[in-house]
């Protein structure tokens, strides 16, 4: 029979097929389509210390082999979070992760103060946002960034923490290393590539933001890429995204070092992704005799 459990800083995951943030809102709808019993994790659409509206529409422009989004972290809230979703999220056998941003180092604490009292399993920094005492420079866009926000929200934090990294950025190696070295428990990536589309008979951009990130299949080698540079430099576990869209390529993620996976955009044309996928994983192993999932994780065979 194969085991498809896994650990990830004391935390045991069923599976490692975790719902991406943004692309799953707090489980609610998605119920209606599948049993989330059956997946590893949900990772929380990214909250803030306030509510948000999220940015003007149009904020989905279709690409070939994906989608460009400037939804802008349109979200609740952390406290109407705390307040309304966990007892729902609670009702199922699935670990909650809770992904979160902010405009200010001191924001991202305040928010991890509120959520180390609260009934959730783990905590997903995104890095991606900008750093509104930085000149809005990205957090995730440099080491020093990266080193600077762990360490303080690190010292905070009394959940297992994930830095979730930019691609939007030249050397990921060194990136991933500074959160390793400031105490993260574990890097998840990546988080969409900066794109832009137009329109040429407007000439107008068609996101209202002008530009927006790119994810889905299209994004696919990027992120294995990175994972596989990441995996050879760092030594805490990876969770692994973009572009995932069935069984095939949440191994080809484990196969370039990944420990566990978040499946993103395919929710959106798919639904029952997530628990087709397990499903799926689940019969590959059987077929091919893998008995656990260390069998494939980091197993490429570079030339
Ligand atoms: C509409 C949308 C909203 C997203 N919102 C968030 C978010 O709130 N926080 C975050 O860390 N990532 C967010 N992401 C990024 C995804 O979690 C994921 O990193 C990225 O889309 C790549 O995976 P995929 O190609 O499977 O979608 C969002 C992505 C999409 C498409």
């Amino acid at each position: 029979m194969s085991n498809m459990k896994l650990n990830i800083a004391g935390v045991e995951f069923k599976n490692p097929v975790i719902a991406a943030s943004g692309t799953f809102g707090f489980g609610r709808e998605y119920a209606e389509y599948i049993n989330l019993n059956n997946i590893g994790g949900i990772s929380v659409k990214g909250l803030t210390l306030e509510p948000r509206q999220g940015n003007p529409s149009p904020r989905i422009a279709e690409t070939p082999s994906g989608i460009l989004n400037s939804v802008g972290l349109q979200n609740p809230g952390v406290h109407a979070f705390v307040r309304d979703e966990i007892s729902f999220l609670r009702k199922f056998d699935t670990k909650i992760i809770v992904n979160i941003a902010g405009n200010t180092i001191e924001e991202y604490c305040e928010m991890v103060s509120i959520l180390n009292d609260a009934d959730i399993d783990m905590i997903e920094l995104n890095v991606s946002c900008p750093n509104v005492k930085k000149g809005c420079l990205a957090f995730g866009s440099t080491p020093e960034g990266v080193a600077e926000i762990t360490k303080q929200v690190r010292r905070e934090c009394k959940k297992p923490l994930i830095v979730k990294l930019t691609p939007n950025v030249t050397d990921i190696v060194s990136i991933a290393k500074a959160a390793e070295n400031e105490g993260a428990d574990a890097v998840s990536l990546i988080n969409t590539l900066l794109g832009m589309v137009i329109d040429i008979h407007t000439r107008r951009p068609i996101l209202h933001n002008n530009m927006g990130g790119l994810s889905g299949p299209a994004v696919k080698p990027v992120a294995v890429r990175m994972v596989y540079q990441v995996a050879k430099s760092v030594n805490i576990p990876i969770i692994g995204m973009g572009g995932i869209s069935n069984h095939e390529d949440v191994i080809e993620f484990l196969l370039a070092g990944a420990t566990a996976v978040m499946v993103g955009t395919t929710n959106f044309v798919n639904p029952t992704a997530c628990t087709d996928i397990v499903e799926n994983l689940e019969s590959y192993m059987r077929d091919k005799h893998i008995n656990q999932l260390s069998e494939l994780i980091g197993k490429v065979v570079p030339y």
